[in-house]
Protein backbone atom coordinates (compact mmCIF):
# COMPACT_ATOMS: atom_id res chain seq x y z
CA UNK A 1 0.00 0.00 0.00
CA UNK A 2 1.78 3.40 -0.80
CA UNK A 3 2.15 5.83 2.09
CA UNK A 4 -0.59 8.76 0.45
CA UNK A 5 -3.60 5.67 0.51
CA UNK A 6 -5.96 5.99 3.81
CA UNK A 7 -5.48 2.83 5.84
CA UNK A 8 -8.29 0.61 5.68
CA UNK A 9 -9.44 0.74 8.95
CA UNK A 10 -13.05 0.28 8.74
CA UNK A 11 -13.66 3.97 10.44
CA UNK A 12 -14.57 7.00 8.04
CA UNK A 13 -11.84 9.28 7.52
CA UNK A 14 -12.63 12.54 6.65
CA UNK A 15 -12.42 12.24 3.24
CA UNK A 16 -14.37 9.46 2.55
CA UNK A 17 -17.09 11.11 5.42
CA UNK A 18 -19.90 12.30 4.02
CA UNK A 19 -23.49 12.96 5.10
CA UNK A 20 -25.17 11.82 8.59
CA UNK A 21 -28.46 11.21 9.44
CA UNK A 22 -29.38 10.88 13.00
CA UNK A 23 -33.04 10.56 14.52
CA UNK A 24 -34.70 13.17 11.70
CA UNK A 25 -31.45 15.71 11.34
CA UNK A 26 -29.26 14.95 8.46
CA UNK A 27 -25.75 16.69 8.61
CA UNK A 28 -23.80 17.96 5.86
CA UNK A 29 -19.94 17.74 5.69
CA UNK A 30 -19.45 21.62 6.24
CA UNK A 31 -21.41 21.18 9.86
CA UNK A 32 -24.86 22.36 8.73
CA UNK A 33 -27.93 20.64 10.02
CA UNK A 34 -31.18 20.02 7.71
CA UNK A 35 -34.46 19.07 9.56
CA UNK A 36 -35.97 16.38 7.48
CA UNK A 37 -40.02 16.59 7.73
CA UNK A 38 -40.02 13.75 4.61
CA UNK A 39 -38.53 10.92 6.73
CA UNK A 40 -35.73 10.52 3.32
CA UNK A 41 -37.70 8.95 0.32
CA UNK A 42 -40.52 7.93 2.57
CA UNK A 43 -38.66 5.24 3.69
CA UNK A 44 -37.31 5.93 7.05
CA UNK A 45 -40.54 5.34 9.68
CA UNK A 46 -38.02 4.97 12.27
CA UNK A 47 -35.59 7.95 11.09
CA UNK A 48 -32.07 7.90 9.91
CA UNK A 49 -30.00 6.42 12.93
CA UNK A 50 -32.58 4.22 15.25
CA UNK A 51 -30.30 2.25 17.13
CA UNK A 52 -32.11 -1.37 17.85
CA UNK A 53 -32.24 -1.53 13.56
CA UNK A 54 -28.79 -0.14 13.03
CA UNK A 55 -27.28 -2.40 15.84
CA UNK A 56 -29.00 -5.77 13.99
CA UNK A 57 -27.70 -4.45 10.89
CA UNK A 58 -24.19 -4.59 12.44
CA UNK A 59 -24.62 -7.69 14.25
CA UNK A 60 -25.99 -9.53 11.13
CA UNK A 61 -23.22 -8.41 9.02
CA UNK A 62 -20.58 -10.02 11.41
CA UNK A 63 -22.52 -13.34 10.36
CA UNK A 64 -23.43 -13.16 6.82
CA UNK A 65 -24.45 -10.39 4.55
CA UNK A 66 -25.39 -12.75 1.68
CA UNK A 67 -27.35 -16.06 2.05
CA UNK A 68 -29.26 -17.70 -1.05
CA UNK A 69 -33.42 -18.13 -0.01
CA UNK A 70 -32.48 -21.70 0.44
CA UNK A 71 -31.07 -20.45 4.14
CA UNK A 72 -33.24 -16.90 4.43
CA UNK A 73 -36.43 -18.09 3.79
CA UNK A 74 -37.84 -19.82 6.83
CA UNK A 75 -36.58 -16.53 8.81
CA UNK A 76 -38.59 -14.39 6.50
CA UNK A 77 -41.52 -16.14 7.31
CA UNK A 78 -41.16 -15.95 10.85
CA UNK A 79 -40.22 -12.38 10.39
CA UNK A 80 -43.50 -11.13 8.77
CA UNK A 81 -45.39 -13.02 11.19
CA UNK A 82 -46.17 -10.44 14.00
CA UNK A 83 -47.57 -8.05 10.33
CA UNK A 84 -49.74 -10.75 9.05
CA UNK A 85 -51.77 -11.06 12.74
CA UNK A 86 -52.60 -6.98 12.61
CA UNK A 87 -53.45 -7.90 8.38
CA UNK A 88 -56.76 -6.69 7.24
CA UNK A 89 -59.06 -9.98 7.23
CA UNK A 90 -58.46 -13.33 5.38
CA UNK A 91 -54.50 -11.95 4.71
CA UNK A 92 -52.10 -15.02 5.70
CA UNK A 93 -49.57 -15.72 3.33
CA UNK A 94 -46.52 -13.51 2.46
CA UNK A 95 -44.20 -13.57 -0.03
CA UNK A 96 -40.62 -12.15 0.59
CA UNK A 97 -38.66 -12.29 -2.45
CA UNK A 98 -38.55 -8.34 -3.45
CA UNK A 99 -36.20 -5.32 -2.25
CA UNK A 100 -38.17 -2.78 -4.22
CA UNK A 101 -41.79 -1.98 -4.13
CA UNK A 102 -42.10 -1.75 -7.63
CA UNK A 103 -41.10 -5.23 -8.27
CA UNK A 104 -43.87 -6.25 -5.25
CA UNK A 105 -46.32 -3.99 -7.26
CA UNK A 106 -45.06 -6.81 -10.01
CA UNK A 107 -45.43 -9.31 -7.83
CA UNK A 108 -48.68 -8.45 -6.87
CA UNK A 109 -49.78 -8.40 -10.58
CA UNK A 110 -48.28 -11.33 -11.01
CA UNK A 111 -50.35 -13.32 -8.79
CA UNK A 112 -53.50 -11.63 -9.64
CA UNK A 113 -52.71 -12.62 -12.96
CA UNK A 114 -52.12 -16.12 -12.07
CA UNK A 115 -54.81 -16.89 -9.68
CA UNK A 116 -57.93 -15.24 -11.86
CA UNK A 117 -56.12 -16.57 -15.74
CA UNK A 118 -57.30 -12.64 -16.48
CA UNK A 119 -54.91 -9.89 -17.92
CA UNK A 120 -55.78 -6.66 -17.32
CA UNK A 121 -55.09 -4.75 -13.60
CA UNK A 122 -56.76 -0.93 -12.96
CA UNK A 123 -55.34 1.85 -11.51
CA UNK A 124 -56.09 5.18 -10.83
CA UNK A 125 -55.36 8.58 -12.10
CA UNK A 126 -52.47 10.09 -10.35
CA UNK A 127 -51.13 6.98 -8.59
CA UNK A 128 -47.72 5.95 -8.45
CA UNK A 129 -46.63 2.05 -8.78
CA UNK A 130 -43.20 2.15 -9.58
CA UNK A 131 -40.24 2.37 -11.80
CA UNK A 132 -40.22 -0.80 -13.85
CA UNK A 133 -41.51 -0.56 -17.33
CA UNK A 134 -44.65 -1.97 -16.10
CA UNK A 135 -45.23 0.04 -13.07
CA UNK A 136 -44.48 3.11 -14.80
CA UNK A 137 -46.92 1.95 -17.53
CA UNK A 138 -49.56 0.97 -14.36
CA UNK A 139 -48.80 4.77 -12.61
CA UNK A 140 -51.61 6.97 -13.58
CA UNK A 141 -49.17 9.71 -14.70
CA UNK A 142 -48.01 10.19 -18.62
CA UNK A 143 -45.07 12.53 -18.00
CA UNK A 144 -43.67 9.41 -16.32
CA UNK A 145 -44.74 7.21 -19.68
CA UNK A 146 -44.06 9.61 -22.35
CA UNK A 147 -40.32 8.52 -23.61
CA UNK A 148 -40.52 5.21 -23.10
CA UNK A 149 -42.87 3.00 -25.29
CA UNK A 150 -42.59 -0.12 -23.27
CA UNK A 151 -44.40 1.41 -20.62
CA UNK A 152 -47.62 2.83 -22.37
CA UNK A 153 -49.31 -0.22 -22.68
CA UNK A 154 -49.38 -3.55 -21.73
CA UNK A 155 -51.38 -2.80 -17.63
CA UNK A 156 -54.92 -1.72 -18.20
CA UNK A 157 -57.38 1.22 -18.19
CA UNK A 158 -56.74 4.29 -15.58
CA UNK A 159 -59.79 5.49 -14.01
CA UNK A 160 -60.46 9.02 -12.27
CA UNK A 161 -59.02 9.46 -8.71
CA UNK A 162 -61.22 9.99 -5.73
CA UNK A 163 -59.47 13.59 -5.54
CA UNK A 164 -62.87 15.40 -3.47
CA UNK A 165 -60.81 18.95 -3.95
CA UNK A 166 -60.72 19.02 -7.45
CA UNK A 167 -63.22 16.09 -8.38
CA UNK A 168 -62.93 15.06 -11.82
CA UNK A 169 -66.74 14.97 -12.20
CA UNK A 170 -67.38 18.60 -10.85
CA UNK A 171 -68.97 16.71 -7.78
CA UNK A 172 -69.69 17.23 -3.85
CA UNK A 173 -68.67 14.80 -1.54
CA UNK A 174 -71.35 13.22 -0.09
CA UNK A 175 -73.88 14.63 -2.49
CA UNK A 176 -71.61 12.72 -5.59
CA UNK A 177 -72.92 9.14 -4.06
CA UNK A 178 -69.11 8.38 -4.84
CA UNK A 179 -69.60 8.45 -8.14
CA UNK A 180 -66.12 7.97 -9.14
CA UNK A 181 -66.13 4.54 -7.58
CA UNK A 182 -69.54 3.47 -9.37
CA UNK A 183 -68.08 4.75 -12.70
CA UNK A 184 -65.45 1.99 -12.00
CA UNK A 185 -68.31 -0.14 -13.61
CA UNK A 186 -68.78 1.83 -16.68
CA UNK A 187 -64.72 1.73 -17.20
CA UNK A 188 -64.63 -2.13 -17.14
CA UNK A 189 -67.61 -2.15 -19.41
CA UNK A 190 -66.33 0.02 -22.37
CA UNK A 191 -63.50 0.55 -21.53
CA UNK A 192 -61.31 -2.37 -20.39
CA UNK A 193 -60.90 -5.38 -22.63
CA UNK A 194 -63.09 -7.34 -20.52
CA UNK A 195 -60.31 -9.65 -18.89
CA UNK A 196 -59.51 -7.75 -15.41
CA UNK A 197 -57.68 -9.27 -12.95
CA UNK A 198 -56.81 -6.46 -10.16
CA UNK A 199 -57.71 -3.07 -9.23
CA UNK A 200 -53.99 -1.27 -7.54
CA UNK A 201 -55.13 1.20 -5.05
CA UNK A 202 -53.03 3.47 -2.69
CA UNK A 203 -54.90 3.81 0.35
CA UNK A 204 -53.62 7.41 0.82
CA UNK A 205 -52.32 8.30 -3.19
CA UNK A 206 -48.61 9.68 -2.21
CA UNK A 207 -47.15 10.84 -4.94
CA UNK A 208 -50.15 11.44 -6.30
CA UNK A 209 -50.85 14.89 -3.60
CA UNK A 210 -52.04 12.95 -0.47
CA UNK A 211 -55.02 12.01 -1.47
CA UNK A 212 -57.27 10.96 0.89
CA UNK A 213 -60.43 9.15 -0.80
CA UNK A 214 -63.62 10.00 1.31
CA UNK A 215 -65.27 7.74 3.71
CA UNK A 216 -66.98 5.11 1.80
CA UNK A 217 -64.53 4.86 -1.35
CA UNK A 218 -63.13 2.05 -0.36
CA UNK A 219 -66.22 -0.56 0.71
CA UNK A 220 -68.30 0.85 -2.37
CA UNK A 221 -64.75 -0.09 -4.88
CA UNK A 222 -64.86 -3.77 -2.34
CA UNK A 223 -68.71 -4.55 -3.68
CA UNK A 224 -67.74 -3.52 -7.02
CA UNK A 225 -65.16 -5.77 -7.29
CA UNK A 226 -66.58 -8.68 -5.46
CA UNK A 227 -69.61 -8.05 -8.01
CA UNK A 228 -66.84 -8.84 -11.14
CA UNK A 229 -64.35 -11.18 -9.16
CA UNK A 230 -61.92 -8.62 -9.75
CA UNK A 231 -59.11 -8.46 -6.61
CA UNK A 232 -57.52 -5.37 -4.87
CA UNK A 233 -54.10 -5.00 -4.68
CA UNK A 234 -53.31 -2.67 -2.05
CA UNK A 235 -50.18 -0.75 -2.53
CA UNK A 236 -48.60 0.01 1.03
CA UNK A 237 -45.57 0.78 -0.11
CA UNK A 238 -45.95 4.42 1.40
CA UNK A 239 -49.09 3.92 3.90
CA UNK A 240 -47.96 0.17 5.48
CA UNK A 241 -45.47 0.01 8.66
CA UNK A 242 -47.31 2.81 10.91
CA UNK A 243 -47.42 5.91 8.59
CA UNK A 244 -51.42 6.30 8.99
CA UNK A 245 -51.19 4.96 13.01
CA UNK A 246 -51.87 1.39 12.13
CA UNK A 247 -49.87 -1.28 11.07
CA UNK A 248 -51.69 -0.91 7.73
CA UNK A 249 -53.23 2.18 5.76
CA UNK A 250 -55.69 -0.28 4.56
CA UNK A 251 -56.92 -0.80 8.28
CA UNK A 252 -57.32 3.37 8.50
CA UNK A 253 -59.27 4.10 5.25
CA UNK A 254 -62.10 0.73 5.52
CA UNK A 255 -59.71 -0.79 2.37
CA UNK A 256 -60.27 -4.76 2.22
CA UNK A 257 -57.64 -5.45 -0.09
CA UNK A 258 -56.44 -9.57 -1.53
CA UNK A 259 -53.18 -8.49 -1.71
CA UNK A 260 -51.45 -5.77 0.05
CA UNK A 261 -47.46 -4.76 -1.10
CA UNK A 262 -44.79 -3.05 1.09
CA UNK A 263 -41.65 -1.06 0.89
CA UNK A 264 -40.14 1.93 1.71
CA UNK A 265 -40.91 1.77 6.11
CA UNK A 266 -40.20 -2.45 5.87
CA UNK A 267 -36.50 -2.18 6.48
CA UNK A 268 -36.87 1.01 9.01
CA UNK A 269 -33.75 3.12 8.28
CA UNK A 270 -34.07 2.73 5.15
CA UNK A 271 -32.57 -0.61 4.23
CA UNK A 272 -33.81 -1.91 0.92
CA UNK A 273 -36.64 -4.60 1.35
CA UNK A 274 -40.04 -5.11 0.04
CA UNK A 275 -42.99 -7.74 0.58
CA UNK A 276 -46.34 -9.24 -0.57
CA UNK A 277 -49.08 -10.04 1.61
CA UNK A 278 -52.37 -12.35 0.37
CA UNK A 279 -55.34 -14.18 1.04
CA UNK A 280 -53.99 -17.94 1.23
CA UNK A 281 -56.32 -19.22 -2.01
CA UNK A 282 -53.51 -16.36 -3.69
CA UNK A 283 -50.59 -17.94 -2.96
CA UNK A 284 -50.13 -19.52 -6.33
CA UNK A 285 -46.46 -19.07 -7.76
CA UNK A 286 -43.83 -20.79 -7.66
CA UNK A 287 -40.19 -19.66 -6.51
CA UNK A 288 -39.21 -19.30 -10.34
CA UNK A 289 -41.78 -17.28 -11.04
CA UNK A 290 -40.38 -13.99 -8.92
CA UNK A 291 -37.59 -13.59 -6.93
CA UNK A 292 -34.30 -11.83 -6.55
CA UNK A 293 -30.70 -12.19 -6.17
CA UNK A 294 -30.75 -10.06 -3.08
CA UNK A 295 -34.07 -10.12 -2.35
CA UNK A 296 -34.59 -10.93 1.67
CA UNK A 297 -31.08 -10.52 1.78
CA UNK A 298 -29.90 -11.15 5.46
CA UNK A 299 -28.79 -7.28 6.22
CA UNK A 300 -32.59 -6.70 4.98
CA UNK A 301 -33.94 -9.23 7.63
CA UNK A 302 -32.11 -8.48 10.15
CA UNK A 303 -33.57 -4.41 9.45
CA UNK A 304 -37.17 -5.95 9.11
CA UNK A 305 -37.15 -8.14 11.81
CA UNK A 306 -36.27 -4.88 14.18
CA UNK A 307 -38.69 -2.42 12.44
CA UNK A 308 -41.21 -4.45 12.95
CA UNK A 309 -40.98 -5.12 16.30
CA UNK A 310 -40.87 -1.41 17.23
CA UNK A 311 -43.65 -0.63 14.87
CA UNK A 312 -46.49 -3.54 15.63
CA UNK A 313 -46.54 -2.52 18.96
CA UNK A 314 -49.75 -0.90 19.77
CA UNK A 315 -48.44 1.05 22.15
CA UNK A 316 -46.00 2.92 19.74
CA UNK A 317 -48.92 2.77 17.16
CA UNK A 318 -51.06 4.84 19.28
CA UNK A 319 -48.27 7.37 19.83
CA UNK A 320 -48.14 7.91 15.83
CA UNK A 321 -51.78 8.53 16.35
CA UNK A 322 -51.88 11.11 19.03
CA UNK A 323 -48.62 12.40 17.04
CA UNK A 324 -49.72 12.55 13.97
CA UNK A 325 -53.03 14.48 14.72
CA UNK A 326 -51.53 17.37 16.31
CA UNK A 327 -49.17 17.77 13.54
CA UNK A 328 -52.78 17.78 11.57
CA UNK A 329 -54.26 20.06 14.06
CA UNK A 330 -50.83 22.55 13.40
CA UNK A 331 -50.73 22.45 9.67
CA UNK A 332 -54.23 22.83 9.45
CA UNK A 333 -53.79 26.35 11.40
CA UNK A 334 -51.37 26.98 9.06
CA UNK A 335 -53.43 26.48 6.33
CA UNK A 336 -55.83 28.81 7.71
CA UNK A 337 -53.52 31.31 8.06
CA UNK A 338 -51.86 31.38 5.10
CA UNK A 339 -53.22 32.12 1.50
CA UNK A 340 -50.88 30.00 -0.74
CA UNK A 341 -52.83 26.95 1.10
CA UNK A 342 -56.26 25.46 -0.47
CA UNK A 343 -56.55 22.86 1.66
CA UNK A 344 -54.83 20.58 4.36
CA UNK A 345 -55.57 16.89 3.95
CA UNK A 346 -53.64 13.82 5.60
CA UNK A 347 -53.96 10.94 8.05
CA UNK A 348 -51.67 9.56 10.78
CA UNK A 349 -48.27 11.08 10.24
CA UNK A 350 -48.74 11.53 5.74
CA UNK A 351 -49.61 14.98 5.69
CA UNK A 352 -49.64 17.41 2.11
CA UNK A 353 -50.43 21.12 1.72
CA UNK A 354 -52.40 21.81 -1.50
CA UNK A 355 -51.00 24.91 -2.88
CA UNK A 356 -53.05 27.30 -5.15
CA UNK A 357 -53.23 30.18 -6.96
CA UNK A 358 -56.01 33.38 -6.03
CA UNK A 359 -58.15 31.85 -8.52
CA UNK A 360 -57.58 28.59 -6.90
CA UNK A 361 -56.15 26.65 -9.55
CA UNK A 362 -53.02 24.31 -9.05
CA UNK A 363 -50.24 26.05 -8.43
CA UNK A 364 -47.03 23.72 -8.76
CA UNK A 365 -44.34 26.27 -9.33
CA UNK A 366 -45.27 28.41 -5.80
CA UNK A 367 -45.41 24.69 -4.31
CA UNK A 368 -41.63 24.69 -5.85
CA UNK A 369 -40.86 27.75 -4.42
CA UNK A 370 -42.34 26.38 -0.62
CA UNK A 371 -39.57 23.65 -0.43
CA UNK A 372 -36.56 25.75 -2.54
CA UNK A 373 -37.53 28.53 0.51
CA UNK A 374 -37.87 25.66 3.04
CA UNK A 375 -34.40 24.23 2.45
CA UNK A 376 -32.25 27.49 1.80
CA UNK A 377 -33.99 29.48 4.70
CA UNK A 378 -35.43 27.15 7.26
CA UNK A 379 -33.01 24.00 6.73
CA UNK A 380 -36.11 22.10 6.59
CA UNK A 381 -36.31 19.10 3.71
CA UNK A 382 -40.21 19.12 2.15
CA UNK A 383 -40.74 16.83 -1.11
CA UNK A 384 -43.38 18.01 -3.70
CA UNK A 385 -45.67 15.60 -5.23
CA UNK A 386 -45.46 13.83 -8.58
CA UNK A 387 -41.69 14.99 -9.01
CA UNK A 388 -42.20 18.83 -8.66
CA UNK A 389 -44.94 18.37 -11.17
CA UNK A 390 -47.06 18.93 -8.72
CA UNK A 391 -48.54 21.27 -6.33
CA UNK A 392 -48.81 19.65 -2.99
CA UNK A 393 -45.88 19.90 -0.21
CA UNK A 394 -46.08 16.72 1.31
CA UNK A 395 -45.25 16.51 4.80
CA UNK A 396 -44.41 13.06 6.16
CA UNK A 397 -41.75 13.36 9.26
CA UNK A 398 -40.52 9.79 10.96
CA UNK A 399 -43.04 8.14 13.20
CA UNK A 400 -40.43 8.65 16.04
CA UNK A 401 -40.11 12.47 15.70
CA UNK A 402 -40.64 13.83 19.10
CA UNK A 403 -43.22 16.48 20.28
CA UNK A 404 -40.56 19.50 19.91
CA UNK A 405 -39.64 18.10 16.43
CA UNK A 406 -43.04 18.34 14.88
CA UNK A 407 -43.62 21.77 16.75
CA UNK A 408 -40.60 22.76 15.19
CA UNK A 409 -41.02 21.70 10.98
CA UNK A 410 -44.47 23.20 11.63
CA UNK A 411 -42.46 26.72 12.69
CA UNK A 412 -40.03 26.60 10.12
CA UNK A 413 -43.14 25.92 7.72
CA UNK A 414 -44.89 29.04 8.61
CA UNK A 415 -41.75 31.30 8.47
CA UNK A 416 -41.60 29.72 4.88
CA UNK A 417 -45.02 30.22 3.75
CA UNK A 418 -45.70 33.80 5.09
CA UNK A 419 -41.62 34.64 3.26
CA UNK A 420 -43.30 33.12 -0.23
CA UNK A 421 -46.24 35.21 0.42
CA UNK A 422 -44.26 38.12 0.46
CA UNK A 423 -42.30 37.31 -2.68
CA UNK A 424 -45.50 36.81 -4.29
CA UNK A 425 -46.91 39.92 -3.26
CA UNK A 426 -43.79 41.95 -3.94
CA UNK A 427 -43.63 40.31 -7.11
CA UNK A 428 -40.29 39.91 -6.22
CA UNK A 429 -38.17 37.04 -8.03
CA UNK A 430 -38.33 33.64 -7.55
C1 LIG B 1 -47.04 4.02 -3.60
C2 LIG B 1 -45.74 3.56 -4.21
N1 LIG B 1 -45.68 2.37 -4.79
C3 LIG B 1 -44.54 1.91 -5.30
C4 LIG B 1 -43.38 2.65 -5.29
C5 LIG B 1 -42.13 2.12 -5.87
O1 LIG B 1 -41.25 1.75 -4.84
P1 LIG B 1 -39.68 1.60 -5.14
O2 LIG B 1 -39.16 2.96 -5.40
O3 LIG B 1 -39.13 0.98 -3.89
O4 LIG B 1 -39.55 0.70 -6.32
C6 LIG B 1 -43.40 3.92 -4.69
C7 LIG B 1 -42.18 4.75 -4.65
O5 LIG B 1 -42.20 5.94 -4.48
C8 LIG B 1 -44.61 4.38 -4.13
O6 LIG B 1 -44.69 5.58 -3.56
Amino acid sequence: MSASKPARTGTLTDARRSIRGRGLTIELPDGTTLLDAVSGTFNLPLGYSYPGVVAAIREQATHAVHLSSEFTGERAQAAVRPLLEKAPPGITKAWVRDITGSTANECAVRIAQKATGRREVLSLFLSHHGQTLFTTALSGNSFRRSAFPAAQSGSGVKIPAPYCHRCFYGQNYPDCGLMCADRMEDFLEFASGGSVAAVIVEPVLGNGGNIVPPPGYFERLRDICDRHGILIIADEVQTGLGRLGTVFGSSAVGLRPDIITLAKGLGGVGMPIAAVLMRPELDVLAAFEHSFTSGANPLALAAMEATIEVIADDEFLAEVRRKGAELGDLLKDLGKQSALVSEVRGLGMMWGLEISDSDGSPDAATAREIIRVARAEERLVLRPSRYGFGNVVKVRPALVARDDEITDITERLARTLTRVEKQISTGANR
